[in-house]
Order: C-alpha cells, then sequence, then structure tokens
C-alpha cells in the first residue's frame, strides 16, 4: 500500500492481514515509525503520561494534541494518522465534540480522531462522522474514565459488561466508524468483537484474535520503567541503552576526551 487510508484498513480486516499500530507525538520518532512500515501512528493521549510526566491522561488539553499531532503529521509519507480528543474536548455535548474535531482535523492535518467510549457518546461520534471525520471508537479499559473504575484492571470480565461491550462495539460500526480499539479484556471476547464485525478490531492488552495491535512506542522501546503489564512486549531496553551513552558522554566531557580534534574547527 502505497497510503494507507481507513478504506485500506478495512479491506486488510477483508483480507484476513493484520494492521500495525503504534503511538508517535513527535516529528523525529514519527519518521523513524512511518519509515519501518507501520500502518497506523496513533497520537495517543498517553502523551499526557510519556511526554509530559503526568500520572494520567487526563490533564492534556486540545491544544497540547494538536501540537504533538502536527509534529507527527509533517514526518509521515505512508501511514494513516489517528489523534485522540483528550479528555474534556468531547464530552460535555456533540456540538463540542465536532468542534474539537474539526479543530485537530484543520490545525494538524491528520487522518482521523479516536473517543473513548460507547452509548454514552453516541450522538457525539455519530456529529463528527457527518462532517466527513473518520472516528475510531476505543472500548474497554478506557484510561480517560479511571477515576469512575478507580483501577486500570482487566475490564468486561463479567458476561454483562461484556455483553455490553460487544453491544456497543456493534453500534460503533452500525453508525460508521471505520474501526475500534478494545483495551485490556479478555481475548476470549476480543476475538468474539472482532468475528462479530467486519470493521477492524485493534487490541492492546486483548490477545491475538483481532486484527491488528497497537502499543505505546516508549513502551515497546523500553524507554519506560515502571509501567509492566502483562501485554507489554519490549522490543529493546533503550532506557540503558541510552544511559550508557548519556553516561559516557558525561564521562568524555569531563575528562576532554570529546571533542577530539577531528571534531573542532
Ligand atoms: O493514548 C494511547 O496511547 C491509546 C492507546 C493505548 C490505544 O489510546
Ligand atoms: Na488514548
Amino acid at each position: 500500500y502505497k497510503r494507507i487510508t481507513v478504506k485500506t484498513l478495512v479491506d486488510m480486516k477483508a483480507k484476513g492481514e493484520k494492521i500495525s499500530m503504534l503511538t508517535a507525538y513527535d516529528y523525529t520518532m514519527a519518521k523513524i515509525v512511518d519509515g519501518a512500515g507501520i500502518d497506523v501512528i496513533l497520537v495517543g493521549d498517553s502523551a499526557s503520561n510519556v511526554m509530559a510526566g503526568h500520572e494520567t491522561t487526563l490533564p492534556i488539553t486540545l491544544d497540547q494534541m494538536i501540537y504533538h499531532a502536527s509534529g507527527v503529521v509533517r514526518a509521515i509519507s505512508r501511514s494513516l494518522v489517528v489523534v485522540d480528543l483528550p479528555f474534556g474536548s468531547y464530552q460535555s455535548d456533540p456540538k463540542e465534540a465536532l468542534r474539537s474535531a474539526i479543530r485537530i482535523m484543520k490545525e494538524s492535518g491528520a487522518h482521523a480522531v479516536k473517543l473513548e467510549g460507547g452509548c454514552e457518546i453516541k450522538e457525539s461520534i455519530k456529529r463528527i462522522l457527518n462532517a466527513g471525520i473518520p472516528v475510531m471508537g476505543h472500548l474497554g479499559l478506557t484510561p480517560q474514565s479511571i477515576y469512575k473504575f478507580g483501577t486500570y484492571t482487566v475490564r468486561a470480565k463479567e458476561d454483562t459488561e461484556a455483553n455490553e461491550l460487544i453491544e456497543n462495539a456493534k453500534m460503533l460500526e452500525r453508525i460508521g466508524c471505520f474501526a475500534v480499539v478494545v483495551e485490556k479484556i479478555p481475548a476470549k471476547l476480543a476475538k468474539e468483537v472482532a468475528r462479530q464485525l467486519t470493521i477492524p478490531v485493534i487490541g492492546i492488552g486483548a490477545g491475538n484474535g483481532v486484527d491488528g495491535q497497537v502499543l505505546v512506542l516508549h513502551d515497546m522501546l523500553g524507554m519506560t520503567h515502571e509501567f509492566n503489564p502483562r501485554f507489554l512486549r519490549r522490543y529493546m531496553n533503550l532506557f540503558d541503552d541510552m544511559t550508557t551513552a548519556i553516561e559516557k558522554y558525561v564521562s568524555d566531557v569531563k575528562s576532554v576526551e570529546f571533542p577530539n580534534e577531528n571534531e573542532q574547527y
């Protein structure tokens, strides 16, 4: 695929081709991720944790999301760029939701938005879709509602919650979402959701019976240390490698090993 579109993703599911997705929050990282062949880049509100050091995703603002997304869009040549609508930018009413989504599309140049929730934000999602803006849903663990639940444990383990999640997923497909993220739910349930939908279901902590996977870039590169859920596979230990490199630089500066004669004018 030369350029990934929302249509491409639905076609990929139809062909049984898995979808790869990672977060990115800036130009330099997005350039690497896009160049490596990722299908979807998510400018996640996890930037609140990863970029700004907040404990939750709640504090990040719409302006800050647009700033992150703008850098990502400038870097990419192939990936589809999806941007999270941050907490407080869509919950009050559908008009506010549409206004926020339009700002993201106009000011960052991104291709789609993502919102957390099901039936409670149905009208907001419809309004955004009616404006021609593609929407990705997000069900299961929804970090913007952390204070309602109190923990980041696995969601929808009980039948009532599981059935509710399936109904919400079907509703999101019916109103026109192009994909849905399911976070930290039992693998069996995630597989069933993927089976019942024709739009792609992208999992994080949801097993391999879904249509694609998403991880937070800085977690899978091993740059972060504190976050250790079972679903996180670390493909590198950049925290250690970067620490070693920086320690070497500090020591080279102190000992005047750096710069050498070739590194000066
Ligand atoms: O903000 C984020 O990084 C996300 C993914 C974990 C799905 O929403
Ligand atoms: Na998010």
